[in-house]
């Protein structure tokens, strides 16, 4: 139980649409358990529901049935507020787009999320870690540049350190390599799969490129609204 970091049992979701007529459910039945420092790779056509799921992984949203716990604690059972902390502290995002404020520096940026915590902490000390990490990737020279003037890769990088400052225990990536070139997309990804044997983070990264998919330990596939293990041949 105690190392189960996160657990899906029987999510389904359907939207609320102002649509006439039946609504159509986006996944149906989802089951997967995570462990830490696992890394996970989720495929599955456009429309097939990854980012759907991957919000209710995230806690950005609910499912329509069906639970999702972290580390034992039932996500639906949690208000506004503790939702926000939890996503915060444990959780770290890298989104289909890159979301960078514009009007701040990289340096700026990559210590927004932890503008929320409420003091106390040692702000000389998360900015070290925030330019140790910079420096990590490789933007150790582009600290009080703004996202505009880097390249598209470097603006994904400082979303993954964006991502990271917070120390969470899980990382969620959606489609992180989409906007990038192979090498930028290749270096992208090696650079995920070093921060989790560094430090453990667990890892679940939505996908389209197979070769990339398949440097992760377990792949699954978005298909008909239900999760399957990829590869895995119907009828054999
Ligand atoms: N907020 C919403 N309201 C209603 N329908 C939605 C909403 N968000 C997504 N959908 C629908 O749910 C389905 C799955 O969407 P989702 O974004 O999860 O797909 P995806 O697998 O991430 O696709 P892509 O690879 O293109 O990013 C789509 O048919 C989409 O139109
Ligand atoms: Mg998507």
């Amino acid at each position: 139980m105690s190392d189960v970091l996160l657990k899906l049992e029987g999510v389904s979701k359907q939207y609320d649409t102002e649509s006439e007529g039946e609504i159509p459910r986006v996944l149906e039945n989802v089951d997967l358990e995570v462990h830490p420092g696992e890394t996970v790779g989720i495929l599955g056509p456009s429309g097939s529901g990854k980012t759907t799921l991957l919000n209710i992984i995230g806690a950005l949203d609910k499912p329509t049935s069906g639970q999702a716990t972290l580390r034992g604690k039932d996500l639906s059972g949690l208000n506004e507020e503790q939702l926000s902390d939890l996503r915060n502290r444990e959780i770290g995002f890298i989104f289909q787009m890159h979301h960078l404020l514009p009007q701040l520096s990289i340096l700026e940026n990559v210590l927004v999320p932890t503008l929320v915590h409420d003091g106390g902490e040692d702000r000389s000390k998360i900015e070290k870690r925030a330019k140790d990490l910079l420096e990590k990737v490789g933007l150790g020279h582009r600290l009080n540049y703004r996202p505009g003037q880097i390249s598209g890769g470097e603006r994904q990088r400082a979303a993954v350190v964006r991502a990271l400052i917070n120390q969470p225990a899980l990382l969620l990536a959606d489609e992180p390599t989409g906007a990038l070139d192979q090498e930028n997309a290749d270096s992208l990804f090696d650079l995920l799969l070093q921060l989790n044997r560094e430090e453990g983070i667990t890892l679940i990264c939505v996908t389209h490129a197979l070769p990339l998919a398949e440097k992760l330990a377990r792949v699954f596939e978005l298909r008909n609204k239900r999760l399957a293990p990829s590869g895995e041949k119907q009828g054999v």
